[in-house]
């Protein structure tokens, strides 16, 4: 394939801003919910319109001429190298709610909600669709660049707040990725275990200890995650790929434990969420599909795949086992199981006021043993695949010997054959200047990173396999 250049993509990436109108009524819900409880999201990621705005004086030469020459599209170029689609109507990002006059908060769709591939090359935005172009690292470094050379835009009390310096230095030794479209969400998290106690207080001789003055990092190693739909969260009796997290909106305020908030009230707020992400329907594949290999596939689908993803009904109904695969059996890269999350924070979820006191009916699990098959509704949209993005398309999922271990994704264009990401075999990450092109080339060398495993498919003809991928375009 021909070598396309990093920057070429760059600015190539996103449309340049989406219908609002467009949306179903769920995903709106959805959108109203998170506003209504922006006082409780992730105040790390507060950003004033004012800084917004300036934002491109610290970007690279080229792109800020163009932003120079080109003002009226400022916050759409602006957003565009952050991987955050744009709602035409607000035009702020999707990912971003309204906190006050020029005020805004980084909510859940930053990561869980972005752009869906179409036939008619114009990708549209859906709540629940894990947003594949996210690049938190650009968004970060620019906001410490900005309060560096330019803090007269920037928010003093964001700037003067005590885990700003902790929060930037950690981000020096645990990087938030190493590519983009996937997550190092965990490493942040040891926040609970480390400065609370079990009744979500914060102890100050813990923080003094932990947190003044120092880095921010409670010894999970980085490991880049890759965000699940959300179109089939709700039929898992326990979350994430380890499963070790019960469905509970308590559990989901885990997340928003940041100092300062005071989790303990927004337990109906967050069932709320709870029950609209139960609502969202799946982006539909609008292709054409081959009627006959849909039905031959789902036979094969139900006989070998069935058991651990579950069947599924005409009516967008899910029966699924919430099954656990061990490690030993699926294969696929164990950074996660083993140490992206420590037994400390599952333990301290578990006994602390997030789990119940440990008297939850779903206790968490403190010694997960593998992963959990995800329920593949609109899995056709959701490239990459596997828990940390290691897999271009489903056709490679199918075909493990023909999984590339160092890629390139060209992501203006997707594989409705394969289902999935196109990409370059030919970028090496060694070949590339910045660390922000190196993102964009995936290279199972590094930690957290191999696409290994999963060889369900090996006993299926290749007529088979061709059926059961017909068969996934309709979940
Ligand atoms: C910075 C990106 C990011 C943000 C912001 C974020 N998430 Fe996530 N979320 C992830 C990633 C990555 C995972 C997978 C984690 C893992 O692999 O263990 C995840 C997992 C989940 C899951 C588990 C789904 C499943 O099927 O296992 C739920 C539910 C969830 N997030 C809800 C939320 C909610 C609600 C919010 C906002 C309050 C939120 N997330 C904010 C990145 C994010
Ligand atoms: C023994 C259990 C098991 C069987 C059988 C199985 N899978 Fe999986 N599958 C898993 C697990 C576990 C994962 C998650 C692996 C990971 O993320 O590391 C997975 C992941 C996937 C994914 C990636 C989903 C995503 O969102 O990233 C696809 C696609 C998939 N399986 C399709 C299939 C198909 C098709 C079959 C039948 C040919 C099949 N699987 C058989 C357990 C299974």
């Amino acid at each position: 394939m021909k070598f396309t250049p990093f920057v070429a993509l760059a600015t190539a990436l996103l449309p340049l801003v989406t219908e609002a109108s467009s949306l179903p009524e769920a995903d709106q819900r959805i959108r109203n919910h998170l506003e209504a409880g922006h006082s409780v999201l992730l105040v790390i990621g507060d950003l004033t319109e004012t800084e917004t705005d300036n934002l491109y004086r610290v970007f690279p030469e080229k792109l800020r001429a163009e932003i120079e020459a080109n003002p009226a599209e400022k916050r759409n170029l602006t957003f565009r190298r952050y991987g955050m689609p744009v709602d035409a109507e607000t035009r702020m990002p999707y990912g971003f709610t309204k906190t006050g006059p020029g005020k805004w908060r980084a909510n859940c769709l930053i990561c869980h909600g972005g752009n869906v591939a179409s036939p008619d090359g114009k990708p549209f935005f859906r709540v629940g669709m894990p947003n594949r172009e996210i690049e938190l690292v650009n968004y970060f470094e620019d906001r410490f660049a900005m309060a560096k050379r330019f803090p007269k835009f920037v928010d003093a009390d964001l700037i003067r707040a005590p885990f700003y310096k902790s929060f930037r230095d950690g981000l020096k030794t645990q990087p938030l990725s190493e590519n983009r479209g996937t997550i190092n969400v965990w490493g942040s998290f040891g926040l609970e275990s480390g400065l609370r106690n079990l009744d979500l207080n914060l102890d100050p001789a813990r923080v003094a200890k932990l947190l003044v003055g120092k880095p921010f990092n409670f010894g999970m190693d980085p490991c880049d995650m890759d965000p699940p739909s959300w179109w089939g969260t709700s039929y898992r009796k326990y979350f994430y790929p380890d499963a070790f997290a019960p469905n509970t909106p308590r559990i989901m305020l885990q997340i928003l434990n940041w100092p300062g908030n005071a989790v303990k009230k927004w337990v109906p707020w967050m069932s709320d969420i709870v029950d609209e992400i139960a609502k969202l329907e799946p982006a539909k594949f609008t292709l054409v599909v081959n009627t006959g290999k849909v039905k031959r596939g789902e036979i094969v689908f139900n006989d070998t795949c069935a058991r651990c993803h579950g069947t599924y009904a005409p009516d967008g109904g899910v029966n699924y086992p919430n099954r656990i695969t061990p490690i030993a059996t699926i294969g696929t890269d164990d950074l996660r199981l083993k140490s992206g999350v420590t037994k400390v924070y599952r333990e301290y979820l578990k006994n602390s006021w997030l789990g119940e006191y440990g008297k939850s009916e779903l206790p968490v699990r403190t010694e997960p043993t593998g992963y959990q098959a995800p329920v593949l509704r609109g899995v056709w949209a959701t490239a990459p695949y596997f828990h940390n993005g290691s897999v271009p398309t489903i056709y490679h999922v199918l075909h493990p010997a023909e999984r590339p271990n160092v890629w390139q994704a060209d992501l203006t264009q997707y594989d409705f054959e394969k289902l999935g990401l196109k990409f370059n075999t030919t970028t090496q990450r060694s070949s590339l200047a910045t660390a922000e092109a190196r993102r964009t080339v995936y290279d199972v060398s590094l930690p957290g990173k191999k696409n290994g495993g999963h060889t369900f498919a090996e006993e299926l003809s290749e007529t088979e396999k061709d059926e059961v991928l017909e068969y996934l375009k309709t979940l």
